[in-house]
């Protein structure tokens, strides 16, 4: 896995745990109505909540008027006679002097009549995006894969006949031109079947049909590595690592050889594993000779050897 695949996986990992804390707070915060009414219950006195039962047990209580206090007056024949009839007006309508006195009824709504209140609104969007969040990421990870079920760069790859390859890299007047093929990282290069038992690659299986495939990344810090055609060799610009037409390590601060992959003939074509790469240690005794002429980086980079 490379340094920016850990990376994305990390950040991913980070998101994710982030979007799981605040998934957890808001599922706290909207605890269920029944736990939340018990809650402020409990902080209640008993006489409160005595007092609260009564007064819901009883829907309406009607409580009579207390008469207003009667001045003391003189009663004089009129007097009295007015108050009768006012006697006689409120037998005939008791109600009027009654006060009523409405207790407030408190219902619950069931969910259904009751909707969706704000909480449990942000509660469902919380819940939707980390839905949306694991599947991007799932679509992410196969996104990842794909390369190795399509055939790219992680899985077995035809890099053409080995015929043609043959004389594609090998040119007339004897020098070489090594085929970069973009879809395996790899630069195709000859590498002579008579040369294998002397060097350390022999049964590795790196070499088929005079051919080897080099990754494309220096082994020091990763920078591309480009073909020097005046040497005859890799030369790498950003801190000077040089290595021959077959990859051997030849200096600069690359700790080994470049890397490769194993590859095969089959009926003809060369097959690149490039699921997996091959490292090898600085090779003692070169197998082919380096430099062939100038050097291409030797006056631009100053830690070139
Ligand atoms: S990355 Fe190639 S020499 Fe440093």
């Amino acid at each position: 896995m490379t340094t920016v695949q850990l990376l994305i996986v990390a950040l991913s990992a980070i998101v994710l745990v982030g979007v799981l804390g605040a998934f957890v707070i808001a599922y706290r915060r909207s605890e269920s109505p029944g736990r939340q009414a018990r809650s402020w219950r409990a902080g209640l006195s008993r006489e409160t909540r005595k007092a609260d039962r009564s007064a819901l047990a009883t829907p309406m209580v009607v409580q009579p008027a207390e008469p207003d206090a009667v001045p003391e007056m003189e009663v004089t024949e009129a007097v009295a006679t007015a108050a009768e009839d006012a006697a006689e007006e409120e037998s005939e309508e008791p109600v009027a002097a009654m006060q009523a006195v409405e207790v407030m009824r408190v219902e619950e709504l069931s969910p259904q009549e009751a909707g969706v209140n704000r909480r449990q609104f942000f509660t469902r969007a919380l819940g939707a995006t980390f839905g949306a969040f694991v599947g991007l990421n799932g679509i992410s990870y196969l996104a990842f894969l794909w390369p190795r079920l399509s055939g790219g760069f992680g899985s077995d790859i035809d890099v053409g006949a080995i015929a043609d390859l043959q004389t594609e890299v090998v040119l007339n007047d004897g020098s070489i031109l090594p085929k970069f093929v973009p879809e395996a990282r790899a630069y195709i290069v000859p590498f002579a079947e008579s040369d294998i038992s002397r060097s350390q690659f022999e049964g590795s299986g790196v070499v088929a049909g005079g051919l080897t495939a080099l990754f494309q990344r220096c082994v020091h810090l990763g920078c591309r590595v480009p073909w020097c055609d005046a040497s005859q060799g890799f030369e790498c610009p950003c801190h000077g690592s040089k290595y021959n037409y077959v990859g051997e390590y030849e200096a600069g601060p690359a700790p080994r050889n470049l890397d490769r992959f194993a590859v095969e003939d089959q009926n003809g074509r060369l097959i690149v594993k490039t699921g997996t790469i091959i490292q090898s240690a600085r090779a003692i005794a070169k197998t082919v000779q380096y430099p062939q002429g100038p050097s291409c980086i030797a006056l631009n980079s100053p830690t070139a050897v």
